[in-house]
């Protein structure tokens, strides 16, 4: 295994933050190939859980590299959830509703999901901003995927702002968050061509099709060998 960088939590294969950008090593690899200690996912959902279900299935897989440990939620009674559940993964929830303000909502995400000593967060279709709180905390290991090719279309409307916009091609995004809304460096990006007779619905669903391949096989890449950030660039590997 790499050394231990110094930090809160030393993953098995990820280290922390070195001076400058962001850098994560990966463990060297058995002769099999296989981790010895997947990587732990935490993944944050606010709906139908299709992103989630993806990383489930690609997780049976021990060459993946990592593992479900958590699932988050900020709203009860979503399918989400329940993927998690059928799989016998443990799920908290924590609704903005049952904390005094959205700090304290906030300051409980976060314990629940440092809690879990997570590699690498996953906010997976969560339509929640996360605080710079909880990034410190998560020390550049959250990833969001987004359903438009950033810089253009963020926030909550990015399918359907790209069909009003009338580009012909639109996609999906990974990338790390940062304070801003989608603005994290980009880990992934996937092209989608937009269609004459296309809705909000069916380029959504067109999208979201690229974007589980796209995300499974970022993630299973972030798992097993790390990733450095300089300068906003990306880089799998060392
Ligand atoms: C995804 O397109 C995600 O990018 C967006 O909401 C959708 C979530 O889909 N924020 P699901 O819940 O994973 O099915």
């Amino acid at each position: 295994m790499v050394a231990a960088a110094a930090g809160p939590h030393v993953p098995p294969g990820l280290t922390g933050r070195t001076t400058g950008a962001a850098r994560y090593t990966a463990a060297v690899p058995t002769p099999s190939d296989v981790r010895p200690h997947p990587a732990r996912l935490v993944v944050l959902v606010s709906g139908s859980g299709t992103n989630l279900q993806a990383l489930l299935d690609a997780c049976r897989d021990p060459a993946y590299g990592a593992r479900v440990v958590a699932v988050g939620a900020d709203r009860d009674g979503i399918e989400g959830l329940a993927r998690a559940e059928r799989e016998g993964i443990p799920t908290f929830v924590h609704r903005l509703a049952d904390h005094p303000d959205r700090a304290a909502w906030d300051a409980a995400l976060t314990d629940s999901v440092a809690a879990c000593a997570p590699d690498l967060v996953v906010l997976a279709g969560f339509m929640k901003l996360v605080s710079p709180g909880f990034l410190e905390r998560m020390r550049d290991r959250v990833l969001n995927t987004h359903p438009a090719l950033s810089p253009s279309f963020p926030g909550m409307h990015g399918p359907a702002d790209a069909l009003a916009y009338g580009v012909k091609v639109t996609g999906a995004t990974l990338f790390v968050v940062d304070d801003g809304v989608d603005t994290g460096p980009i880990v992934a990006q996937v092209v989608v061509p937009v269609v004459e007779d296309d809705t909000v619905a069916t380029l959504h669903e067109r999208i979201k099709v690229a974007e589980r391949a796209m995300l499974v096989a970022s993630v299973g890449r972030i798992a097993r060998d790390g990733f450095t950030i300089t300068d906003r660039k990306v880089r799998f590997g060392r």
